[in-house]
């Protein structure tokens, strides 16, 4: 509660107490003692929290200082964030920047190593604001938004954005130059890491139907192609309605595999096409050979939650050999559209 709503409250508490107590001078006496207390308390505390982020601030006086409040007390950053809501001079901005897919693909991973960045600010969560919640309008969405600094970049990530029919022009109504970022992996992997997840969630239920029975058409022994997490993997089908509304020029994509081995590689042109400075380097991690993934040096070292990495479930040789034919007119149909190959799809 800011000083100020404090101060509000008691002060119509104080009225309504001095209508009921107006013969009992003492009771009023010792009420407003307590009152003005109680406001120079929460003044106090306002003013002192305030002006040691202020001169916490003043102290840093340029933005790229930043990135060692970032680095060294990256544990508390998202506490002082809650409990104080902001920094002096910073508002929330829709986001200038979206990760717009695709799932599975390592959407988490990449967002929280761009949230390294001095100049970029990242959501919290996956909003689901053009999915979902779009008749909420812009002012929600900004409002899920983190405070920033003018000179950042503020990102959101929802990786059903890619696959949502209606989601690109909805995203060019907001903004027709806004940058778009997408993660792609080999799409047999993605089906079934995919697959891997729901069923995750249903805690290994074993009535829920095997992968094989989902994939393949147990009728025609062909590919499914109505089967929902193979459909997420038709990148050029969702690709092409991407590109109905925005340049390719706008929307950078990211090889996923190659993100899991290499990150900083795939960070390095992230920050090109994001005109931002390169920041995010190899030093600030560490491999972890648990998680076979990068964790965040720091006072606290931070890894990705344990959901995320998880060994996928088993799917036989031939299952896998049916969807990578399946896939592969679509992957040159996608490779056609972004002017890229990505060998070994
Ligand atoms: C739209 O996106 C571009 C590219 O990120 C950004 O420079 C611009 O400020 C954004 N416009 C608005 C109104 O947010
Ligand atoms: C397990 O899967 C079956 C079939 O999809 C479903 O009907 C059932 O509700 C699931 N049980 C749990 C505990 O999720
Ligand atoms: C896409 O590129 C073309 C040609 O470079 C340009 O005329 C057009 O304005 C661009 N569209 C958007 C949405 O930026």
């Amino acid at each position: 509660m800011s000083c100020k709503t404090t101060a509000t409250n008691i002060f119509v508490l104080m009225t309504n107490q001095f209508y009921i107590n107006q013969y009992k001078k003492l009771t009023l006496i010792i009420f407003t003692i307590c009152a003005v207390g109680l406001i120079i308390f929460t003044c106090a505390q306002t003013f002192f929290a305030n002006s040691y982020l202020f001169n916490f601030r003043t102290e840093l006086k340029t933005l790229p200082k930043l990135e060692e409040i970032k680095h060294e007390d990256y544990s508390i950053r998202p506490k002082i964030r809650h409990r104080f809501h902001r920094y002096p001079h910073t508002s929330r901005y829709l986001p200038q920047c979206i990760i717009i897919g695709v799932r599975k693909g390592g959407t988490g991973a990449l967002i929280h190593f761009l949230d390294i960045h001095p100049n970029i600010a990242i959501a919290s969560t996956e909003v689901h604001f053009f999915d979902n919640n779009y008749k909420r309008g812009l002012n929600w969405y900004r409002k899920r938004m983190p405070y920033s600094f003018p000179n950042q970049i503020t990102i959101e990530k929802t990786p059903a954005y890619f696959v949502k029919k209606h989601v690109p022009e909805s995203v060019k109504k907001m903004n027709q130059s806004i940058k778009l970022l997408l993660i792609v992996r080999e799409p047999v992997e993605r089906t079934i890491s995919d697959y891997t997840q729901i069923w995750g969630k249903l805690v290994r239920n074993s009535s829920y139907p095997t992968f094989e029975e989902l994939a393949i058409d147990p009728a025609t022994k062909m590919v499914n192609p109505s089967f929902a997490a193979t459909e997420r993997s038709l990148y050029d089908k969702h690709m092409a309605n991407w590109l109905k509304y925005f340049n390719l020029s706008q929307i950078h994509i990211v090889d996923g595999d190659n993100f899991r081995r290499n990150p900083f590689q795939e960070i390095v042109e992230i920050e090109k096409f994001l005109h931002l400075e390169h920041k995010i380097s190899e030093k600030d991690y560490y491999f972890d050979p648990d998680k076979k993934f990068y964790c965040i040096k720091g006072f606290i070292n931070r890894c990705l939650p344990d959901s995320k990495g998880r060994q996928h479930v088993k799917v036989q040789d031939y299952v896998k050999t049916k969807l990578r034919k399946f896939f592969r007119p679509h992957n040159e149909m996608f490779f056609k559209m972004i002017s890229r190959r990505f060998e070994n799809w």
